[in-house]
């Protein structure tokens, strides 16, 4: 079935790319090209990886190009498989530009030797820099938090306070989570390892596995709907789910959204867990000016609100302001860590998981 799920993908994005034009035949992107003709062809060109598949994004890109006269092709993808294809592609590949979610993904990038670093006074300006990567790398877009989905029915949020809490005895039986090798919680671990340091993160993640009302299972969104159905009180999750959720065609999944409350955990101690959805200029990129224009685009506050919401993500650029259900939750404080770090622990808190046998 995986296997099978891959290759029609991979047909997919073929097929997506040789509509959006930006897979040439190979003996175009040979190194022995004449350099003026190439430069020439690519000069108003940049090509996107991303896992994004958002129409919204389409528009924000013609508004890019407009601005500038550079078309923006985009091949969407899975996250693994697009940066997959970008190993395999080596030198020539057509990717300018690798975007997805979880600082912890571009550090497999980074590490993969898929990506260049760059230099930007505009990104510098627009993006903070505990959400970039310190050797510029990557560069975050947008920001989501890891947080508590407690029961509204059964929990009151009184209860609650800081990740470390879950573990106590009175949760016993009453927190779900989904497998520990997903990224999002390996990052979430390794920004414990940095805030808290490796025993305690460790007595975290052996804690809350022991408090667990099921196996790991399922994705963030299974863990709000087994909050709903009555199997635990709380879930820990990331917060554009909700919104996503409660915006959902799905009337199921309305009703779970609206059956749960949000929780920002740590709030009096080491703020709440966030990561970025973010992106990278490829290794091999043809068109590094028109990628770095394009990211300059992206940060900027005409494109960052937009950017941000469809996915009810928060603006990476601080001029910019969250949207309106984002900003119901009110604001929160967010752990001090220069996200960098997640990468850095990331083998530590994989170890840690199985050391504590979180599935
Ligand atoms: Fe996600």
């Amino acid at each position: 079935m995986q296997i099978r799920f891959l290759s029609i993908s991979l047909v997919f994005v073929l097929v997506l790319s040789l509509l959006a034009g930006c897979v040439q035949p190979a003996e175009d992107t040979g190194e022995q090209q004449n350099g003026n003709k190439e430069e020439e062809k690519n000069s108003g060109v940049v090509n996107l990886y991303t896992s994004r598949h958002y129409e919204s994004d389409l528009e924000l890109y013609k508004i890019f190009e407009e601005k500038t006269g550079i078309k923006v092709n985009v091949v969407e993808g899975k996250g693994d498989e697009l940066m997959e294809r970008l190993s395999v592609e080596g030198k020539d590949t057509e990717a300018d530009l690798f975007f997805t979610a979880d600082a912890g993904n571009l550090h497999l990038a980074k590490e993969a030797d898929v990506l260049q670093p760059i230099e930007s006074d505009v990104i510098s300006e627009n993006i903070p820099e505990n959400l970039r990567d310190e050797e510029n790398y990557w560069f975050g877009m947008a920001k989501r938090a890891r947080v508590l989905v407690y029961s509204k029915e059964r929990v009151d949020p009184s209860q609650l306070s800081t990740y470390e809490a879950m573990t106590e005895p009175e949760w016993k039986g009453k927190v779900v989570a989904r497998p520990s090798e997903n990224m999002y919680n390996i990052s979430l671990l390794s920004s414990f390892i940095e805030v808290m340091g490796e025993d305690k993160a460790k007595e975290w993640a052996k804690g809350f596995a022991e408090n667990m009302a099921r196996e790991p299972q399922g994705n963030d969104r299974d863990q709000a709907k087994a909050v709903v159905a009555g199997e635990a009180d709380v879930a820990l999750m990331n917060t554009y789910y909700i919104g996503l959720m409660a915006h959902s065609e799905d009337p199921e999944e309305k009703k779970v959204a609206e059956q749960v409350g949000v929780f920002f955990p740590n709030q009096e101690t080491t703020g709440a867990h966030i990561n970025v959805s973010a992106i990278g200029v490829t290794k091999h990129a043809k068109n590094v000016e028109n990628a770095q224009k394009f990211i300059e685009f992206l940060s900027s506050e005409e494109a960052q609100g937009q950017f941000a919401e469809v996915n009810f993500e928060f603006p990476a650029n601080p001029n910019v302001e969250a949207s309106e259900f984002l900003q119901a939750w009110g604001a929160f404080k967010e752990q001090d860590i220069n996200l960098s770090v997640l990468g850095k622990n990331q083998q530590d808190a994989i170890k840690i998981f199985n050391e504590v046998g979180w599935k």
